[in-house]
């Protein structure tokens, strides 16, 4: 289950977000054999292993993202920030994620111009187009009742669609230079990165090289 090469449904594509998508594909399809959803979950504690994994990527790329100037996009800092639904999942699944997420190295991807911020969003908020296919997956694996410790795949009580469309749409807005496009494209391929590099102890894959690409 890859990103589709083209665009599924029918939207126009601003080349900023053209340029994400063709520069992140591979970086995506790594992440995804990687991470290995639904195909590792087994038991509810291989689904704890996975949220608690994706925390200790989310907390800090999300806390550096907050704190990154959107002002010129008009887009909220916290547009679709999802830390607190996997957290509330673990608690679901009685899972305390404090060490794994303690241990995780800094990001070390820089956000530091509004280019390279949206490069970081946009890596965070795709997450849930995959995760809506994912959530109802789980659910049938381990029995469990729709949304039940799968609110942060489904996004439960956001509204992840509006948040696609309005960050596509503040993208789409304005012009990017080239450079740009290049620093948005390295951040999110960096975010990518760090997701995969995170998750690899906490998932027993401690000798994976998810950057490998
Ligand atoms: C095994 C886990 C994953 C699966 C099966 C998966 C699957 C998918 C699918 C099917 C799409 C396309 C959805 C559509 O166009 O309607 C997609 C898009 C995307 N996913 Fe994933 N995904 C996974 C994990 C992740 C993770 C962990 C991240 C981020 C860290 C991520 C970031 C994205 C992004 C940025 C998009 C592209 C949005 C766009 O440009 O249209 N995915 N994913």
């Amino acid at each position: 289950m890859s990103k589709p090469a083209q665009p599924a449904r029918r939207e126009t594509v601003s080349p900023m977000l053209a340029a994400l998508r063709a520069g992140t594909r591979e970086h995506h399809l790594v992440l995804e054999r990687h991470l290995n959803l639904p195909g590792r979950i087994r038991e509810r504690a291989d689904l704890a292993a996975v949220l608690a994994a994706l925390l200790a990527s989310w907390a800090p790329v999300e806390r550096q993202l907050a704190a990154a100037d959107w002002s010129g996009l008009g887009l909220d800092p916290r547009l679709g920030e999802a830390a607190g639904l996997l957290r509330a999942d673990l608690a679901t699944l009685d899972a305390d994620p404090a060490d794994a997420v303690a241990s995780a190295d800094p990001p070390g991807v820089r956000f530091d111009s509004p280019a390279r911020a949206l490069g970081g969003r946009y890596v965070l908020l795709g997450s849930a187009l995959g995760g809506s296919v994912i959530a109802p997956a789980v659910e049938r694996l381990l029995g469990l009742p729709e949304g039940t410790a799968t609110g942060f795949f489904r996004r439960s009580g956001r509204v992840p669609g509006r948040d696609w469309r309005d960050f596509r749409r503040a993208v789409a807005a304005r012009d990017w230079s080239t450079e740009e496009l290049r620093e948005a494209t390295e951040a999110a391929r960096d975010t990518f990165t760090f997701v995969g590099r995170a998750a690899a102890p906490i998932l027993g894959d401690r000798d994976a090289d998810p950057a490998a690409a």
